[in-house]
């Protein structure tokens, strides 16, 4: 998988009778410092997520529950990922373009982020993110 330094990473899973339990800590499995956590859920039918890129904000996705699909577009290459595991997640660089859709019924997608939120820092429009990427 190659649109530009995205990645699928597996987390570490202790399997167990009981439960299973899998772990993120960062700087370790994700290569950024967690200034931010939030998650998506309660995504109707047929809904999408995203359409935005990020000037500086990088993301962890994990499939918490149910699945979704992420499409990632870094001005050239074009690339969709399905996840739907709890134990492995995407690394998401800065400067892609991002969409999430395909939510399972209650799907819940996870995402950390590498900075606070910052109405500046995202890119809305196609156009405008392909002139940035240039
Ligand atoms: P947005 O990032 O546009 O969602 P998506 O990428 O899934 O389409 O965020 C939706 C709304 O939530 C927007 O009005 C801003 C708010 N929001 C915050 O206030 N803080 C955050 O960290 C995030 C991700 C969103």
């Amino acid at each position: 998988m190659n649109v530009n330094g995205s990645r699928i990473v597996n987390l570490p899973k202790f399997t167990d009778p009981r439960g299973n339990l899998s772990i993120i800590e960062e700087l370790k499995e994700i290569p950024f410092k967690i200034e931010r956590t939030y998650w998506i859920y309660d995504v109707p039918g047929g809904e999408r997520r995203g359409g935005h890129a990020y000037k500086n904000n990088s993301e962890f996705i994990v499939a918490m529950s149910g699945s979704f699909d992420v499409h990632l577009d870094d001005g050239k290459e074009k690339k969709t990922i399905h996840l739907n595991r709890s134990y492995y997640g995407l690394y998401v660089p800065k400067g892609l373009w991002r969409e999430m859709d395909n939510f399972s019924t209650n799907s819940l997608a996870l995402v950390l982020s590498s900075t606070k939120y910052d109405v500046n820092d995202y890119i809305r429009d196609y156009q405008e993110f392909l002139r940035f990427k240039e």
